[in-house]
């Protein structure tokens, strides 16, 4: 079975409690069970983490990297200024899906940048927690198309 890392980055294991007008009031806990069922659906083990600490975050960017596998990543407010994590990012090996769970272009200016988005396959906004929910769709079809 193909693996996917569903990566998180700063405060959004406080999903439930943080600012819930915006992000909505499902847990961190509910996500990561949306995300394996979603994967069990389509043949995928997916693999939930979160941090919220750049340097761990850019580790499992290269672990996802040497062993090929494809990431669904929330990199929440480093999306506006990782340029760390964007590096780390443009030496992928596989499918890379960005997310949010809030329309960012919506939102604040600050919140209009992604310096991610340009490596990434594609990105996905705007949908609470079904943005992930359609990110792993986009992987397991482009799975398919490569093959694997
Ligand atoms: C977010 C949007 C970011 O601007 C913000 O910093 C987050 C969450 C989202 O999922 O909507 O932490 O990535």
């Amino acid at each position: 079975m193909r693996h996917v890392l569903v990566l998180n980055g700063p405060n959004l294991r406080r999903l439930g409690t943080r600012e819930p007008d915006v992000y909505g009031v499902q847990t961190f806990a509910d996500l990561e069970a949306l995300c394996r069922e979603t994967g069990r659906r389509l043949s995928l083990h997916v693999d939930v983490r979160q941090t919220d600490d750049e340097a761990e975050l850019v580790k499992w960017v290269h672990e996802a990297a040497d062993a090929r596998i494809p990431v669904v990543l929330n990199p929440a407010a480093f999306t506006h200024y990782s340029y760390a994590l964007r590096d780390a990012l443009a030496q992928r090996t596989a499918p890379l899906v960005e997310v949010h769970i809030s329309n960012p272009a919506a939102r604040e200016e600050f919140r209009h940048t992604s310096v991610v988005a340009g490596v990434a396959t594609g990105t996905i906004a705007g949908f609470g927690l079904d943005s992930y929910v359609l990110a792993l769709h986009a992987i397991a079809r482009l799975l398919r198309e490569e093959g694997n």
